[in-house]
């Protein structure tokens, strides 16, 4: 699968909820994982690959080896609380990092590929990742969870980069 740049307009819309989990969707799946490891992504949300639906894919943190997936359907952050500043980058807009500020604890509930809910209380890294990816479904990209004045200041060089 191709990654959807930045400016690319999909990167800005919202969503819409996921109605079939069938073969075809499953497929998706798995090319998106797929991508995303060989992009050396962490997660990567159905946008980028061009999907306008509210899913996304990560890296399962939980396990040490960090070769596990997650995959979120329809999830909803049903509890926030907490500030941490975290790093980030994102692979639709490549070669730029930097800190943003994200919640530090969240409950998020969402379907997995059998259709079954499933809760998480992630933390850490996991938490951020999530909160990054989920972020993708409303048309919302990292540098918007900065201060306006540095987001400014890094969306003036990322248009310069891509415009
Ligand atoms: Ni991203």
């Amino acid at each position: 699968m191709d990654i959807k740049i930045y400016p690319d307009p999909i990167l800005k819309q919202e969503c819409k909820e996921v109605s079939n989990i069938d073969s075809s969707f499953v497929r998706n799946i798995d090319n998106m994982i797929k991508t995303m490891k060989s992009a050396d992504g962490i997660g990567l949300a159905a946008p980028q690959v061009g999907i306008s639906e509210r899913f996304f894919v990560c890296v399962d943190f939980s396990n040490d080896s960090k070769e596990d997936s997650l995959v979120l359907i329809n999830p909803v952050i049903v509890k926030a609380e907490g500030r941490i500043e975290s790093k980030e980058g994102c692979l639709s807009i490549p070669g730029f990092y930097d800190y943003v500020f994200r919640y530090e604890y969240i409950q998020i509930n969402a379907l997995d590929l059998d259709g079954n809910e499933i809760i998480y209380n992630p933390e850490g890294i996991q938490s951020v990742v999530f909160q990054h990816e989920y972020d993708h479904l409303d048309g919302i990209l990292f540098p918007e969870r900065m201060s306006k004045i540095k987001k400014d200041i890094l969306m003036k060089k990322i248009d310069k980069e891509f415009r």
